[in-house]
């Protein structure tokens, strides 16, 4: 399954960029191959528009500038607000532009330290609730925003895949020799899954420092939730009550490009573990999971029988088929092929 090909995915608001980028200037970004400028107003408030001016078709993120909060066009300075109108023509100052002068405006919120886009004007869901962000016991680490060449959904499925842990992560976390299969508590939701897990890892010198725990080895108690289309939280808790609860996204420019951004909320203190630290470690897991990642396709077969699974690969089906019950209710007139949404389901799950 190819996202480009099924517009549900436009009703979905998705992660752009770090207000703090944004704060240096008007920013590209291409998402579901929707080309995009995002600035920052004068209220601190993110816009996006498609990047085209509706002048001469030159690119709005190019050498455009933002003036008193409207982004000003670099080819001849035409200013605009954030619903999309011609506010001022340096060239004829008295002009008032009419609708023809309007650039094409898309919804774009702030949260959680982030420009969310949605291309659609009628979302599907919400942006995702974060608890941790409203607790003031908890800390905010802004951890990498990168694009990388990787299919989004196989990037999220990623975060559903504990099998891998021993194979990919083996210089950070994860033990070769004693491969992980934990038992895995279950519960599929309605716009996605949550499973929970004791999950033992290595815990190597930076990790003991961040995690203040001696041990060369601990136990993770996991609840991971993945929240379609691109969304994941990863909550770790460790035996001394340290709680590491990752938020990361994958969010989609096209089939074989997203942008992968993570920060996570921990419960200690930067005189704990210094925010840095606990970064850099984190961006070395990723750099990790990135590698194998770009090697997979850029498709997401949704069809159970199309690739091959194990036990521990259940909350992975789920997500298929959270997936393929937003094709059939929310994409009726998508051209799908039957082989997208499969018949059967070695798992004993729903039958397409
Ligand atoms: S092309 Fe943008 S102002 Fe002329
Ligand atoms: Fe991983």
């Amino acid at each position: 399954m190819q996202a480009m090909q099924h517009p549900v995915f436009r009703r979905f608001w998705y992660p752009i960029v770090e207000l703090s980028k944004l704060a240096d200037g008007p920013q590209p970004f291409t998402l579901l191959g929707q080309e995009l400028v995002l600035w920052l107003q004068a209220d601190g408030t993110p816009a996006a528009l498609a990047d085209r001016c509706p002048h001469r078709q030159a690119k709005l993120s190019v050498d455009s500038r933002v003036v008193d909060g409207a982004l000003a066009c670099g080819y001849h300075g035409w200013q605009f607000g954030a619903s999309g109108t011609c506010l001022f023509v340096p060239q004829m100052p008295e002009l008032k532009p009419g609708s023809r002068s309007a650039a094409k405006p898309f919804a774009c919120q702030a949260r959680y330290g982030y420009a969310w886009v949605c291309l659609d004007e009628n979302p599907l869901q919400d942006i995702p609730l974060l608890p941790r962000s409203a607790d003031p016991a908890f800390r905010q680490i802004f951890e990498y925003a990168e694009d990388w060449r990787a299919n989004f959904l196989r990037v999220a499925e990623n975060s559903l895949d504990i099998g891998h842990v021993s194979f990919v992560h083996r210089a950070t976390f994860g033990e070769e020799e004693k491969p992980v299969a934990p038992r895995l508590n279950v519960t599929p939701l309605e716009n996605g899954v949550r499973f929970t897990c004791a999950l033992p890892v290595a815990n190597r010198s930076a990790q003991q420092r961040n995690l203040r725990i001696a041990d060369t080895h601990t136990v993770r108690q996991v609840e991971i939730t993945w929240t379609m289309p691109g969304s994941f939280q990863l909550q770790f808790t460790y035996p001394n009550g340290l709680v590491h609860a990752i938020c990361g996204f994958a969010t989609p420019i096209d089939d074989r490009h997203c942008r992968r951004i993570q920060f996570v909320y921990r419960s200690d203190s930067e005189a704990d573990a210094p925010g840095e630290a606990i970064a850099a470690f984190d961006r070395s897991v990723a750099a990790e999971d990135r590698a194998i990642l770009e090697s997979c396709p850029a498709d997401f077969p949704l069809d159970p029988g199309a690739e091959a699974h194990m036990i521990l690969d259940r909350p992975s089906l789920v997500m298929r088929q959270v997936l393929r019950r937003l094709l059939r209710d929310h994409d009726p007139h998508a051209d799908l092929a039957a082989h997208e949404l499969g018949a059967a389901d070695a798992f004993g799950m729903d039958a397409a």
